[in-house]
């Protein structure tokens, strides 16, 4: 099975199974390397049992080699894919980012991609507010980046859940308010919400 495809990775993301189908994922990297191939959509699908991802990059470079690796691989192996559908966007979540629907996705997900943005505290903050606006009410943001983020996820209607067993030490997990929610900035309290969606 290729590299890309293989769950062990995402395994600890397993608790979210069920309350996902629709996931977003920002940053790529396929440059046509081998091992930058992009992979974390497929693994976040298998892992989650969801059925359409949405990959996201800036450099349409990047892109156009996930989606033509994608055509490939799935018209030789149609049976390693299941029923998934799969989305290639070019755009900057740093920007405006109008590819992408508000509300839509059940999970937005990068890892390695806001650590890139550190020097550049607004980009930094308008990606965030990118996973936020594209993420569905009751929907998980799931960051897997470096120490000193968690000020960028306040203020955004974002309400923090407990990190998974097994979660890389820097993943940040937030959960978007559904109707019912307070979020993070309104509450002194900043009230954890249990990892099971409401
Ligand atoms: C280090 S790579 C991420 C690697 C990938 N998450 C992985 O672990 O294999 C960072 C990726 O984020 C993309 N990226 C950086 N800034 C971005 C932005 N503002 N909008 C969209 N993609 C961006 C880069 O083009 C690159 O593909």
């Amino acid at each position: 099975m290729a590299q890309g495809l293989v769950r062990r990775d995402f395994a600890w993301l397993q608790p979210l199974r069920g309350t996902v189908s629709d996931i977003v994922v920002f940053g790529c990297w396929d440059d046509g390397e081998t091992d930058r191939q992009c992979h974390e959509a497929y693994a976040l699908l298998r892992v989650l049992h969801a059925s359409r991802a949405t990959v996201v990059d800036r450099e349409a470079a990047f892109i156009g080699n996930a989606r033509a690796w994608y055509q490939e691989a799935r018209a030789r192996q149609p049976r390693w894919f299941d029923s998934w559908v799969v989305e290639f966007v070019v755009t900057d979540m740093a920007g405006e980012a109008p590819e992408l629907r508000s509300n839509a996705y059940d999970l937005a997900y990068c890892s390695g991609v806001l650590f890139f943005m550190q020097s550049e505290p607004r980009k930094l903050q308008a990606a965030v507010n990118t996973m936020a606006r594209v993420v569905s009410p009751g929907g998980w943001i799931i960051a897997c980046e470096d120490p000193g983020l968690p000020s960028l996820f306040k203020g955004v209607g974002l309400l923090k859940t407990d990190r998974p067993d097994g979660a890389p030490e820097y993943a940040y997990c937030y959960r978007k308010a559904g109707a019912t929610d307070r979020p993070e900035s309104d509450s002194a309290a900043a009230t954890k919400t249990p990892l099971a969606r409401v």
